[in-house]
């Protein structure tokens, strides 16, 4: 096994050790096949295989979730999409640019510009001028297919809340270092909270928004803004790699826990 081995492949090659089950890591660690029996399931990148594809797809795609979670009036922070003008003019409107202006003008707090499906952190630009604004999107368009704007929000408190069916497993806070962004890979690092009116308040927008989504297993972002917690981005994929390396108990009881319902024997589907 490799050192570098992620956190997430170390707990299912020890879940598969405590409950015989056979566990066979490919692709550069990014896919794993288990087997117990006649049983296979394969886990892919930090998903573990619980959630519908629908769920997982609009988990994904940060304009598809914002769009979702306000059909279901679950609060949260409005991201504006635009397709890549490469994919040309039948798909991409020519009034592209004039409308992300206007998103611009609309808010002269300045807006945030980052890739549609997200990738931690990286690509996710404030702007406040037509230049900057030129220069992220053609930064994010050079990467992605989809890039969304969004306000530029003063974010008070990041909190991350694990959940499987409804049940929190984990929150915690981000605690930012010198960069803006609350990003784990950028250096923020992850605070345990506390019983309390916070985690109980995070914990209940976490649930209003998995459910909207009908998500089973699931790490949701939530934002304090002006008094008031909403709903930041949801990921399909649940990634304890910081959080493992300060408490791995608590990451390795939760993808046991979620490994235990991938391996239920009788489930109704
Ligand atoms: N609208 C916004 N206003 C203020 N900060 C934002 C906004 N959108 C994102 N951020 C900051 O950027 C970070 C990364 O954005 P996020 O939407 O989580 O994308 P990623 O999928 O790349 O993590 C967030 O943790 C937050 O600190
Ligand atoms: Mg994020």
């Amino acid at each position: 096994m490799a050192s570098s081995e992620r956190i997430f492949v170390q707990a299912i090659r020890s879940y598969g050790a405590r409950h015989g089950i056979d566990v066979d890591v490919r692709a550069g660690g990014w896919l794993i096949a288990m087997r117990r029996g006649a049983m296979r399931r394969f886990a892919f990148g930090y998903d573990i295989g619980l959630n519908s594809a629908i769920a997982h797809r609009l988990a994904n795609d940060k304009s598809a979730t914002a769009e979702a979670l306000s059909i279901l009036g679950v609060p949260c922070i409005p991201h504006h999409l635009f397709l890549n003008p490469k994919l040309g003019s039948n798909v991409v409107d020519a009034a592209w640019r004039e409308a992300m202006l206007g998103l611009l003008l609309d808010n002269p707090q300045g807006v945030v510009v980052k890739p549609n499906e997200g990738t931690s952190g990286r690509s996710v630009f404030k702007v406040t001028t037509e230049t900057e604004l030129d220069r992220a999107a053609g930064e994010v368009f050079s990467m992605s297919t989809g890039l969304v704007i969004s306000p530029y929000v003063e974010i008070e408190n990041e909190v991350r809340v694990i959940l499987l069916d409804d049940v929190p497993r984990v929150a915690y806070s981000k605690q930012r270092g010198s960069d803006w962004k609350h990003n784990l890979d950028a250096g923020a690092k992850p605070v345990l909270l506390e019983d309390g009116e916070v985690r109980a308040a995070c914990a209940k927008l976490a649930i209003d928004a998995a459910n909207a989504i009908g998500i089973a297993f699931v790490s949701i972002d939530v934002v304090h803004v002006d008094g008031e917690w909403r709903v930041l981005e949801i990921n399909s994929g649940v990634m304890m790699e910081a959080l493992g390396k300060l408490h791995p108990e608590l990451a390795q009881a939760t993808y046991d826990a979620a490994l235990d319902r991938v391996f239920e024997e009788q489930r109704e589907h």
